[in-house]
């Protein structure tokens, strides 16, 4: 089976999230269930740069202003197809803000193009073999399953990674994209007025994923909807969730090149050091007996980063340490700044995107803090399961499916893997900082719930399956033309 996978992001060449960490590593997984995954990404300059055996197999003459073509090469280890249209993607820095931290004036031309391009590529018009199955990730691809549905073409699969992100734009858009007119409608690409990608993604898909079984059933709500939940309830059964895995080769603490010392289950001396390299680094004590909390998050309100600040004297009376990686609103930047120069040695932080340390952090903390308010699925609890680190979460999407909280019924059974909280609620978060703080104390306990952790399959390889098993079941069932 062939998949023509359409996003806007790729580990390891652009990431602003967990959604370039699912895109890079799905392909690799989906090989081992027989079906190939091509990649199709906008020319950013990253993805320029990395591109190797690189063909042209198409041209346009005026792609919204500009020629564009399609290339057909790869680059860290995807096969790549890339849409190189230089007015539109060849800009430094992030993939949707100018220097100004704002969006791009003309986002909602860039992903146009992009999805309408990759609806033609699927479809074989565009000097390739037509995909057996499209999949677009998030709204700017949700315009995707509209080109297919209105122009035809093979049947798609629309996953939403995070549902407060619509791509929604002004009515004198729609003349400009292409469509027909009667995709100027409520089972089209019309949102309240406006049009909407995701919203148009979600409608015309043949099935829509989310990543995690509890955030699919959050988002049918009208509380975790968005807006969206009463089209999410329409599409009943053809909504489902399938939870993340992470890469377990890149993520791999008896190999990772990253970390100043290795381990694993069985040996975890490694570990120590990886602690106390990490208390060094970022200008905490060193002290092993210290309980290191730490953070590797976008500093948001999704992210319950400010419930975190609110929490931090409660955290620092229990006796813990905080170390913080992160990057997002600048008061909570500000927060995480101060609190380290009030509290010399117990926290530490970084702000910025930083690859080794996120996984230095992962590797020497013995906790790690996720207080969402929401969360589609959160790709670092499980990394903190593989390193080790017990996850202290909200109850609250894909944080509620892979982490086994360590109440008393539970460790009477011998399970446990983190801790769990109600989310939004800073009392709720103190709660689980004292549970924490006691199951530390007892270290013989702790170890125990490290093994469950670390045992724990985050892989790819379930997910895969199911994805592999939904492909095949749209493709069965998708008619090719029904324009
Ligand atoms: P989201 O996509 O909502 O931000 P996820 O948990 O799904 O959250 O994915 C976040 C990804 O980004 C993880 O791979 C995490 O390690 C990484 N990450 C987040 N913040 C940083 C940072 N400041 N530096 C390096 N990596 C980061
Ligand atoms: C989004 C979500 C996150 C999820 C990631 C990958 O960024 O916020 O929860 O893990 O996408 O699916």
């Amino acid at each position: 089976l062939s998949v023509l996978s359409v996003a806007s992001e790729a580990f390891p060449l652009v990431k602003t999230g967990g959604l370039a960490d699912v895109v890079g590593a799905l392909p690799a997984a989906l090989a081992a269930e027989d079906v190939q995954v091509c990649t199709m990404l906008p020319g950013y300059p990253a993805v320029m740069d990395a591109l190797t055996e690189a063909n042209e197999v198409f041209a346009y003459a005026d792609m919204y202003g500009a020629p564009a073509r399609v290339l057909r090469g790869r680059a860290a280890g995807l096969d790549l197809i890339v849409l190189d249209a230089s007015h539109l993607y060849l800009r430094v820095g992030n993939p949707y803000l100018g220097p100004d931290r704002r969006d791009w004036s003309d986002n909602s031309v860039r992903f146009a193009a992009l999805s309408g391009v990759a609806a033609e590529v699927a479809a074989g018009r565009a000097g390739l073999p037509a995909a057996d199955v499209v999949h677009a990730h998030d709204w700017q691809t949700g315009l995707v399953p509209a080109y297919l549905r209105y122009r035809g073409g093979p049947p798609a699969v629309m996953t939403v990674h995070n549902l407060a992100f619509q791509g929604q734009f002004g009515p004198g858009l729609f003349p400009t994209l292409g469509l027909p007119p009667q995709a100027w409608s409520v089972e089209g690409v019309e949102y309240y007025g406006d049009v909407g990608y995701l919203k148009a993604g979600l409608s015309l898909a043949d099935a829509v994923t989310t990543v995690s079984p509890t955030y699919a059933a959050e988002i049918r709500t009208s509380a975790g909807g968005m807006g969206l939940d009463g089209l999410l309830r329409a599409r009943g059964n053809r909504l489902v969730g399938i939870r993340n895995g992470i890469d377990v080769t890149v993520w791999d603490p008896a190999t990772d090149p990253l970390l100043p010392a290795v381990f694993e289950v069985g040996q975890l001396s490694g570990r120590s050091l990886c602690k106390a390299a990490l208390q060094a680094r970022l200008g905490l004590a060193r002290d092993p007996d210290a309980l290191v909390y730490g953070v590797v998050s976008r500093l948001t309100w999704q992210k319950g980063m400010d419930l975190l600040l609110q929490s931090l004297p409660a955290l620092l009376e229990g006796g813990g340490q905080l170390a913080v990686l992160g990057s997002g609103e600048r008061w909570m930047e500000e927060g995480f700044a101060h609190a380290s120069r009030v509290h010399p040695g117990r926290v530490g932080c970084m702000f910025g995107y930083d690859e080794s340390l996120a996984h230095q952090i992962q590797a020497g903390s013995d906790a790690l803090l996720v207080p969402s308010r929401f969360e589609p699925c959160g790709l670092t609890q499980l990394c903190a399961l593989r390193y080790g680190a017990l996850p202290v979460v909200a109850r609250v999407g894909g944080l509620a499916d892979t982490v086994v909280d360590a109440n008393e019924m539970a460790l009477q059974a011998g399970a446990g893997s983190g801790v769990m909280f109600a989310p939004g609620q800073q009392e709720m978060l103190e709660a689980a900082l004292h549970r924490t703080a006691e199951l530390w104390r007892d270290r013989a306990l702790w170890r125990q719930l490290q093994r469950n952790a670390m045992r724990t399959d985050v892989s790819w390889e379930r997910p895969a399956a199911r994805y592999a098993a939904l492909f095949r079941d749209v493709a069965g069932h998708g008619t090719l033309s029904r324009a």
